[in-house]
């Protein structure tokens, strides 16, 4: 045999002389979810380990990941059902829950990258991501709405605005408001490939953001389909994007990969809440060890060409020395 490859695998240092893939913390967004209060740090129940956050505490949160070199962070905002409506208005009313809060971690972070998510659900009576008219879901109606949430986010601060509503053409429609207002150095990370997911369940639990009635399969895409991702990512590229995303990441690897193949843009993935809670609940059954399943998850979602990983262990991942 002149080929052995477990040659190349026999002991420490040569195993990690060839590896070929490598995580750091520059790679890892992390989610964070956000409610009114004061002193709140409440566990999303399908989620251990996560937590709604009031301001103050998501202050001391960011501060103890910058800590760990955890630079980047997503927030979501969980918004009571007394301020939804059909039109999201609470999205962008000057002194909303979300505003404030980039604002602050603005001011007291001025080193941290805020990605904002640009959605109306948290925010919709009828719990969709666009306007919703006898029973459907308007498009070019709800691009205002977007275009208005987009732009308040960047005056409050946000460096990344990331559209996750999958409502066709808002990647050109944000970045005209952005470029017309002054905001011509925010970026946009376009929910690219976002599929019509089981897996986003524990995040809607977190926001209490469920669609009231029907899903969301009118816009967001069929997870039977790979070459409609090409379609998004062509036209999220001409329109402006900065970074294309898969979403979820674990079921559509070959989906990143696909992307990675067919742009010079980065691509990025959402290690989502239903892949996150389904790990957690197997570890704490004992099915799993937590650090290899963890790691094994997130360098495949690497492996398969992500640069960018949105997930809900970059913390733990960075605290535990896990990488
Ligand atoms: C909504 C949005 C969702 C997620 C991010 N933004 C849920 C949905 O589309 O219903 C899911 C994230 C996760 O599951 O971790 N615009």
């Amino acid at each position: 045999m002149l080929q052995r490859p477990r040659r190349n695998r026999k002991s420490e240092v040569i195993r990690q002389m060839v590896q070929e893939t490598h995580i750091s913390a520059a790679n890892l967004i992390f989610p964070l979810f956000i409610v009114e209060g004061n002193n709140q740090k409440v566990e999303v129940a399908s989620m251990p380990g996560m937590y709604r956050y009031s301001i103050d505490n998501l202050l001391r949160e960011i501060e103890s990941c910058l800590k760990l070199g955890l630079y980047s962070f997503d927030l979501f905002p969980n918004v009571g059902e007394e301020l939804k409506d059909k039109y999201a208005t609470e999205s962008y009313r000057d002194e909303t829950l979300y505003l404030r809060a980039i604002r602050e971690v603005r001011k007291n972070f001025p080193e941290a990258c805020i990605v904002t998510d640009v959605a109306m659900d948290p925010y919709s009576i009828d719990g969709h991501d666009g306007i919703v008219e006898d029973g459907v879901i308007l498009n070019d109606e709800t691009l205002e709405v977007l275009g208005k949430m987009a732009l308040a986010h960047a005056q409050s601060g946000a460096d990344i605005i990331a559209p996750s509503d999958m409502m066709d053409g808002r990647v050109g429609y944000i970045r005209n408001v952005l470029d017309d207002n002054g905001f011509k150095n925010v970026s946009i990370m376009s929910y690219t490939a976002k599929y019509a997911s089981a897996f986003y369940g524990p995040f809607r639990d977190a926001l209490n953001s469920a669609p009231k009635f029907g899903d969301k399969k009118t816009y967001q895409m069929n997870p039977a389909n790979q070459q409609e991702a090409l379609i998004e990512s062509r036209l999220d590229e001409t329109e402006g994007a900065d970074f294309l995303m898969v979403k979820p990441a674990l079921a559509y690897l070959d989906v990143i990969k696909l992307l990675k193949d067919n742009t010079q843009l980065p691509v990025a993935a959402y290690n989502v809440s239903g892949e996150y809670a389904m790990l957690k609940a197997a570890v704490r059954n004992g099915w799993l060890n937590e650090q290899r399943a963890v790691t094994e998850v997130l360098m495949g979602i690497r492996r398969a060409g992500a640069t960018a990983i949105l997930t809900y262990h970059a913390k733990e991942v960075l605290e535990n020395k896990w990488l």
